[in-house]
């Protein structure tokens, strides 16, 4: 069974009761679980990742390889937008990518239009809260046939 990696970045441990207004109130539990369904169903293995910390999110992704890690869903939250540090893991480590935003990051702040991790992933889902998720692992599933 592939194994893919769900990374979930800074903050996003909040999902439910952090505003409310941009990113609903489903929680973190609840995507981890409609990610686990969904990877059951195209007999996918997930191994989902939280931190806080640029890096401890970076030594998760530099072991990718050794962890046999087929693909990477990532949602870099705050990181997307400063963390060289974070781009540089994803690239060394050459594993398909998928970056997942909530919210519409293009129809924010001006800070939040540029994402550093974009350039080294296959493509970017952003803008359909829980949906960017599955979304995104869809992708992952026809990125592996
Ligand atoms: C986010 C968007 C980021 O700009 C923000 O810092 C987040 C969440 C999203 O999923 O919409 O924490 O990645």
């Amino acid at each position: 069974m592939n194994k893919i990696l769900v990374i979930h970045g800074p903050n996003l441990n909040l999902l439910g009761q952090r505003e409310k207004d941009i990113y609903g109130t489903t929680t973190l539990e609840e995507i981890n679980h409609k990610l686990t369904e969904l990877a059951k169903e195209n007999h996918l293995m997930l191994e989902i990742f939280q931190s806080n910390h640029e890096g401890e999110l970076v030594d998760k992704i530099g072991k990718a390889k050794e962890d046999n890690i087929k693909a990477i869903l990532i949602n870099p939250a705050a990181y997307t937008h400063t963390s060289i540090a974070i781009r540089d893991a994803l690239a060394a480590v050459t594993i398909p990518t998928v970056e997942v935003h909530l919210s519409n990051i293009y129809a924010r702040e001006d800070f939040r239009h540029t994402s550093l991790i974009a350039p080294v992933a296959q493509g970017q889902i952003s803008g359909f809260g829980l949906n960017s998720y599955l979304l995104g692992l869809k992708a992952i599933v026809e990125l592996l046939k």
